[in-house]
């Protein structure tokens, strides 16, 4: 995967180092007095060793609608940032205490630090976002901010679905659909307005970038069951242990009745989670070849996203964004 788009992820680490460095400095000089419990962590969590999809997603859709990267790389990272904002605050609510291979944030320092953290890489991210070179900085700080609100709503979504038992794939779709696919969408759509693109397209790039996101969060939700954990980088089961409603439990309950829905609501809202419940729920996956079924899902909506882009006429940024989506649909972390 980190061999694909090395023009791009060089760029992206370039441009977030000198920024970051940029933002140590200015705090070091002007107040004399160096806040490292800020900073530290902003540079363990920046430094870490993230995808990088989205901002690789600002860079292609702006030169798909024949921009240059150079225009969209301060809006591509400040996507960036702000998703690693939504990482921090996310594993404070999800009690984890790993990702990326590496201790979380609120483990390695404390909750504070990592709320803190958190909103300090908000304004980080908005900052570097308007120094965007478009005309059209409106329309993209819009699309940003829309794409901050609707991420909330998803993880408020994600958090009341962990105390209800009945979540239909209705509900599941429209709550990954805010939490994780916006944040595509808003990367896609925020490259396509840099780059030149007219109202006709940047529909087009949403339908694609959604559909991949949907897709992104599904695959998220078998990983966290069929993963490698040092490779995946976070622990395995955790969506079972916090009650979480992923894709396989909500289509797991589609297939149950009677007894045996009773006792997988039962066994999945237990508060003993301990090992032994993580396999039974396991279990009921295997016997319901739910993770089959998630597999094709993700597959479906790959190609959905890719059928979207007929709008791109350039062949090369089109076999591109292809070569996007089925990287993440091949992907082991
Ligand atoms: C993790 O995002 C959060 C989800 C939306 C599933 P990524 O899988 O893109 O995380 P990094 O940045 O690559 O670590
Ligand atoms: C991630 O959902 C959504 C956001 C961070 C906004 P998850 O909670 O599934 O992400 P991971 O698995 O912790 O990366
Ligand atoms: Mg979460
Ligand atoms: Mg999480
Ligand atoms: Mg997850």
């Amino acid at each position: 995967m980190i061999n694909n788009f090395v023009e791009y992820r060089g760029l992206i680490e370039r441009k977030l180092t000198e920024f970051l460095a940029e933002e140590s400095y200015r705090s070091k000089s002007l107040n004399n007095t160096f806040t490292y419990s800020l900073y530290n962590p902003i540079n363990y969590v920046m430094s870490g060793g993230g995808k990088r999809i989205r901002p690789i997603l600002v860079l292609l859709a702006c030169e798909a609608f024949g921009g240059k990267a150079q225009d969209a790389i301060n809006a591509a990272i400040a996507v960036e940032i702000l998703h690693n904002f939504t990482l921090v605050h996310d594993d404070i609510m999800d009690n984890a205490s790993t990702r990326r291979g590496k201790e979380t944030v609120h483990q390695k320092w404390d909750v504070n630090s990592a709320i803190l953290v958190g909103d300090e890489l908000i304004g980080l991210s908005y900052r570097s976002l308007i120094l965007s070179n478009t005309s059209r900085i409106a329309s993209v700080v819009k699309v940003f901010t829309d794409g901050v609100i609707e991420v909330c709503e998803g993880q408020a979504m994600d958090k009341e679905f962990e105390t209800r038992d009945e979540v239909s794939i209705y509900d599941y779709i429209i709550m990954i659909r805010k939490k994780t696919a916006e944040l595509l969408k808003t990367s896609a759509v925020i490259g396509a307005i840099i780059g030149g693109s007219s109202d006709e397209e940047v529909k087009k790039i949403s339908v694609y970038a959604e559909n991949v996101g949907l897709a992104f969060q599904i695959q998220d939700d078998l990983l966290d069951i069929i993963a490698n954990e040092n490779e995946f980088g976070k622990k395995i089961g955790g969506d079972i242990v916090e009650r979480k409603k992923s894709y396989l439990y909500t289509k797991a309950l589609e297939l149950l009745q009677g007894s045996k829905k009773n006792e997988f609501i039962k066994c999945y809202s237990s508060n003993v989670t301990n090992g032994e419940n993580v396999s039974k729920i396991i279990n009921v996956y295997n016997e319901l070849c739910v993770i089959e079924t998630a597999r094709n899902e993700i597959k479906r909506l790959t190609a959905v996203a890719n059928k979207s882009l007929d709008c791109i006429k350039d062949n090369h940024f089109r076999l591109k964004l292809e070569q996007f989506s089925d990287m993440l649909l091949n992907r082991n972390y």
